[in-house]
């Protein structure tokens, strides 16, 4: 709801702080500003206040009191999704975990690991490093993004191919549903036959069912002593044969493609090259190569590769240093081209679709971007195209927008004809909204729907977000 009198936002504001401290109920331009947005920039973000719950009995009371005066409530973690969906551009509440960042529990016997919802991704990555386990959803915004959001958005990043996306790290959650109920969901268990499983309904739910806070996820061995290659590939199709034959002889745990194009946004960073060659794709792959067991077969991988004309260089790792320092190459593009606004799509097939779907999508952008930069990079390896479209810069945001959301409506039919996604790990929030129903049809929104409404019947938590 929006509130247009100044003096009933302010009351309903002082309610507020009657069950959370005043210091964290704040209404400052600058707190709006950088709360009440994600890392899209399309939307301009004017919330109401911004909320810093401290334990879950205030976000229970801050979601009944909502309920109670119809006041709309936004989520939010560590702000760098890509989708809108923790966007608050309509005079909302921001409810921040920041504060409910605790570890509190860790089993070894179980390899589990209890957090509230503001622990930020890499702060328990660390947590399971430092007692000899790994936590192995990764992704660039590790150092900001938040469990909570991550849990919320099924995030996947690199890993995927090997490790699968959250969802699959996710054994208990506790949630307050949209209603104020406390839902205590599946307790850490693997095997738990005892009906629908409503955790799988919160994890990609983008806070429009409630909010989560607090998590069970579970953890495991770390890679030992992985290596990373990367390969300097002529054309799309090469890169399909690259996979067939390294996930063939290798047990990948990162299967990544990203074009020269973007490699020369890294490059203009301070990035090296690889090697010299320049190719028009570029592939990372990674795999555990414990006392140099699968040196020689990835070596006459490569040269198999070669032979057949997939790829025209490669370069790998020799130290856990250059292999860190090669996946810059791919993980940077995306704060590299932060400064050109781009359009981004993130494409999900199944891998089988994907070459096919590929010379069409290729053809098609090249038809209709000829004046703009388009990029693909992307977790290949999943069948997951990041395809980014950079912003000229006399062209404005709305008609850059607008034109990029024409070329989209073919993209994602071509998408539809392929039994694509139109979104695979980045949600569909506020920006891809226009676009679900390429994905998911009327009776399955519908379904959706039903599920919104039951827990959350005053449509209180995000509202807007995923289907209006
Ligand atoms: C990535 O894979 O780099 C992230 O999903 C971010 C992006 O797509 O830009
Ligand atoms: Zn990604």
């Amino acid at each position: 709801m929006i509130l247009h009198d100044p003096n009933a936002s302010a009351a309903l504001l002082d309610g507020i702080r009657a069950f959370i401290e005043p210091a964290h109920v704040r209404t400052d331009a600058d707190s709006g500003l950088h709360y009440g947005r994600d890392w899209t920039r399309l939307h301009t973000p004017n919330p109401l206040a911004v909320v810093l719950p401290g334990n879950i009995e205030q976000v229970q009371q801050l979601v009944c009191y909502a309920n109670e005066h119809r006041l709309a409530l936004v989520p939010s973690g560590g702000r760098t999704g890509l989708s809108g969906a923790a966007v608050a551009c309509q005079g909302e509440i921001v409810v921040s975990m920041e504060r409910m960042n605790r570890i509190l529990d860790f089993d070894p016997t179980d390899r589990s690991v209890t957090c509230e919802a503001g622990v930020v991704t890499e702060v328990l990555q660390n947590f399971a490093r430092d007692r000899g386990l790994y936590y192995p959803v990764d992704f660039a915004s590790r150092g900001s993004s938040q469990i909570g959001g991550n849990i919320a958005t099924n995030a996947g990043g690199i890993k995927v191919i090997r490790y699968g996306l959250t969802r699959d790290w996710v054994t208990g959650l506790k949630v307050v549903t949209g209603r104020g109920d406390l839902l205590d969901l599946n307790r850490g268990l693997i095997k738990n036959a005892s009906g629908y499983d409503l955790r799988h309904l919160f994890i990609g739910s983008e806070g429009t069912l409630g909010i989560i806070v607090e998590a069970t996820l579970n953890l495991t061995r770390p890679l030992r002593e992985p290596v990373v290659m990367v390969l300097g590939v002529p054309d799309l199709d090469s890169i399909m044969s690259l996979y067939h034959i390294f996930r063939n002889k290798l047990e990948l745990s990162a299967f990544e493609f990203f074009s020269e194009l973007a490699l020369r946004h890294v490059i203009a960073k301070g990035l090296h090259r690889p090697f010299e060659a320049q190719t028009p794709y570029y592939v990372l792959v990674e795999f555990e190569n414990p006392d140099g067991r699968h040196t020689d077969t990835a070596l006459s991988l490569f040269e198999n590769c070669a032979d057949q004309g997939w790829l025209a260089d490669g370069v790998i790792s020799q130290s856990q240093a250059q292999a860190q320092e090669l996946w810059r190459l791919r993980e940077d593009i995306s704060e590299s081209i932060a400064v050109y606004q781009p359009y981004k799509n993130d494409i999900a097939l199944r891998i089988s679709r994907v070459p096919a779907f590929l010379t069409e999508a290729d053809a098609l952008l090249t038809r209709e971007y000829p004046d703009f930069e388009v990029l693909w990079y992307g977790h290949i390896g999943d069948g997951n195209l990041h395809i980014n479209i950079l912003k000229p810069a006399d062209l404005d945001t709305v008609a850059f927008a607008a034109k990029c959301g024409t070329v989209s409506e073919q993209l994602f039919t071509v998408l539809q004809r392929h039994g694509g996604s139109i979104s695979a790990e980045h949600g569909v929030g506020l920006l891809k909204k226009p676009y679900l129903h390429y994905t998911r049809d009327e009776t399955e929104i519908g379904y959706l729907r039903a599920v919104k409404q039951a827990f959350d019947p005053n449509g209180i938590m995000n509202p807007g977000k995923i289907f209006d």
